[in-house]
């Protein structure tokens, strides 16, 4: 088959015409080479004609011109809440079949209060939260500290500091002024859940979605109650002495089951297909709560927490990559 990987590279992007001031976080969710030359290698070992579509304008180009029987999807898109779905979006307008989620559940799932909407009305439980846009929102809030700000609709920890978790009122505003100047978008403040941390990875669409393994991030350096996941771990180089990942969890086989099901509610609730991560965190008594869901986990090997995940359960990135193609494929009837 004729494959188009859609994917947008960190080097796509003049990182010098920002100006000074500028986060230095704007391009994290954007790919290396190395990630797509590894799942084309994939493909390819399949016997596919893997073809580098790229991202934007060079995306609709190269799809118009090569044609492909399917888009492989790793693509986060450029510029606003929606552009995780511009993909898909294209996709589906010329009928061309493609991976990972519809734009429905790529916008929704983006905007991290939107998909906490959706799956508190499945009865999923998450954090209480406001989304805040102007600083004065801040003197109406009815939470309880200590609360997280983090940035509405971005990922890759963009935004997310260990100074994230606010203790009070001058913490959080200082840290929700940053994060409006920097961003330029709402700031999403919601309750801390200062208890275990997970992620969970399903492959699947619909009925046929499950869990492959949740995967602890256990903290070696911090207090859990005080434990951020934040950019200056993950780009820590000595992360190993900050994190460990357990995969599946060192924890009763119940007290995973009840993390792992709150996931798949989530990953239900959303309409999510194919594969997808959910971020699952427990509260200071140890109930499990619904972070967020990424319906295009990052990819790249031995780096991305679901390739990490996948490496620690005993399973290849081969098979990871094989695993989201073959369920597309399965979805599709290709
Ligand atoms: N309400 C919360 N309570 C406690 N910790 C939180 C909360 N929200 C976020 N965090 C911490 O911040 C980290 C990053 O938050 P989140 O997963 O929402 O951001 P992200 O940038 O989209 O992440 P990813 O890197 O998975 O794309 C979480 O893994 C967790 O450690
Ligand atoms: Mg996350």
């Amino acid at each position: 088959m004729k494959i188009g990987i859609a994917f947008d590279l960190k080097a796509d992007f003049d990182a010098s015409a920002l100006g000074a001031g500028a986060p230095d976080d704007l391009f994290e969710e954007y790919d290396s080479p190395a990630t797509v030359e590894a799942i084309a290698r994939v493909l390819a070992s399949r016997g596919h004609e893997p073809l580098l579509l790229g991202g934007g304008r060079r995306f609709v180009e190269q799809l118009l011109e090569t044609r492909p029987e399917l888009v492989f999807n790793i693509a986060e898109g450029r510029g606003s809440r929606s552009r995780e779905a511009h993909v898909p979006a294209v996709c589906e307008m010329l009928g061309i079949p493609c991976t990972h989620s519809d734009p429905l559940t790529m916008a929704v799932s983006l905007d991290k209060a939107m998909a906490k909407r959706v799956v508190a009305s499945a009865g999923v439980p998450t954090p209480r939260f406001a989304a805040v846009e102007r600083i004065e929102q801040l003197e109406a809030l009815e939470l309880a500290f200590p609360l997280f700000a983090k940035p509405l609709f971005e990922g890759s920890s963009m935004g997310v500091r260990r100074r994230s978790r606010c203790s009070d009122r001058s913490e959080l505003r200082e840290r929700v002024e940053t994060l409006l100047s920097d961003y330029g978008e709402a700031v999403l403040v919601e309750e801390f859940c200062g208890g275990h941390e997970f992620t969970v990875a399903i492959l699947g669409t619909g009925p046929g979605a499950r869990v492959v393994s949740a995967m602890e991030v256990v903290p070696l350096a911090t207090p859990v109650a005080d434990f951020v996941y934040s950019l200056e771990v993950k780009r820590n180089p000595n992360w190993r002495e900050e994190i460990r990942y357990d995969a599946p969890p060192r924890r009763p086989v119940r007290e995973v089951a009840q993390i792992e099901q709150v996931a798949l509610d989530a990953y239900r609730a959303l309409d999510c297909r194919d594969v997808g991560r959910v971020d699952v965190r427990c509260d200071a008594s140890g109930a499990p709560k619904f972070i967020e869901l990424n319906p295009l986990p990052g990819l790249a090997p031995g780096w991305s927490d679901i390739a990490l995940l996948w490496e620690r359960i005993g399973r290849s990135y081969d098979d990871l990559i094989l695993s989201i193609l073959d369920g597309a494929c399965a979805r599709l009837r290709i």
